[in-house]
């Protein structure tokens, strides 16, 4: 079996500095991959590299069998990468639903647009009970909802999700997690970023542990878990 992304040597540089010094790594078809490591380790600039936002000065992305060299970023949306990014970046002064409806604005199916924004009522309550209210009056943990609705509006093949828990109280960062589990419970393939190294291993297939742009250390999320230099890194525990 070929790998959905394919990941290989890949270099990012901004002006001189190099952030990500070629990291390879796959993801398969249905597998949730995450990426951990310390602040400035290159994830984030690795997720954005992948949906084209930053071009690479050297390696390879392979998407679903294509290369993606020079393939603009709105193409790569539309061949199925979805990226909810760091900071989440949603629209305050549109509703909630109009936000949603920005992330099939590649789609022209109606009847399947209204069905997926249903399914992401179905799989966020709050944002069904507040879809005419301005998304800015959502809290952090509610837009953080509406970023990964938005993404999945795009009918990804692959969903990257950059921080999702990212300042959330512990409630909201477990029904974050807990929404992510779901959605790989229904074959979703998810390239996790995560600060909560804990609960992003607990339900990935597979982990990588990335410090000053490289792969330092890579295994199933229930080795890593259990890693020794891992658990002191990452896990708190000395
Ligand atoms: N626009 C930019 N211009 C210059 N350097 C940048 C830029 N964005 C990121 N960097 C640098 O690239 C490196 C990698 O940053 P990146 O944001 O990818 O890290 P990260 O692993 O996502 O970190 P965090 O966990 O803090 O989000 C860091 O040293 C960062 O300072
Ligand atoms: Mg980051």
């Amino acid at each position: 079996m070929t790998a959905l992304l394919e990941v290989e040597d890949l270099r990012v540089a901004y002006g001189k500095i190099e952030a990500v010094k070629g990291i390879s790594f796959t993801v398969d078809a249905g597998q949730v991959v995450t990426l951990i490591g310390t602040n400035g380790a290159g994830k984030t600039t690795t997720l954005r590299t992948l949906s084209g936002l930053l071009k690479p000065v050297g390696g390879h992305i392979r998407f679903d069998g294509k290369s993606l060299r020079r393939v603009p970023a709105h193409h790569i949306v539309s061949l199925g990468l979805a990226h909810s990014p760091e900071g989440r970046h949603i629209f305050p002064r549109m509703t909630i639903e109009d936000n949603l409806r920005l992330g099939a604005f590649l789609r022209n199916d109606r009847p399947g647009i209204e069905k997926d924004i249903q399914r992401a009522y179905d799989l966020f309550p709050i944002l069904g009970e507040r879809r005419k209210q301005a998304a800015g009056t959502l809290s952090g943990g509610e837009q953080q909802m509406l970023a990964m609705g938005r993404a999945l509006m795009s009918q990804p093949k692959l969903l990257m999700l950059d921080e999702p828990s990212m300042g959330l109280s512990p409630i909201m960062m477990q029904k974050i997690m807990a929404t992510i589990a779901e959605l790989k419970a229904q074959g979703t393939t998810i390239l996790l970023v995560e600060q909560n190294a804990q609960a992003a291993l607990s339900l990935a297939d597979r982990g990588h542990v990335m410090e000053i742009g490289r792969i330092v250390l890579s295994g199933t999320g229930q080795e890593l878990l259990h890693d020794e230099s891992v658990r002191k890194a990452y896990l708190g525990e000395d």
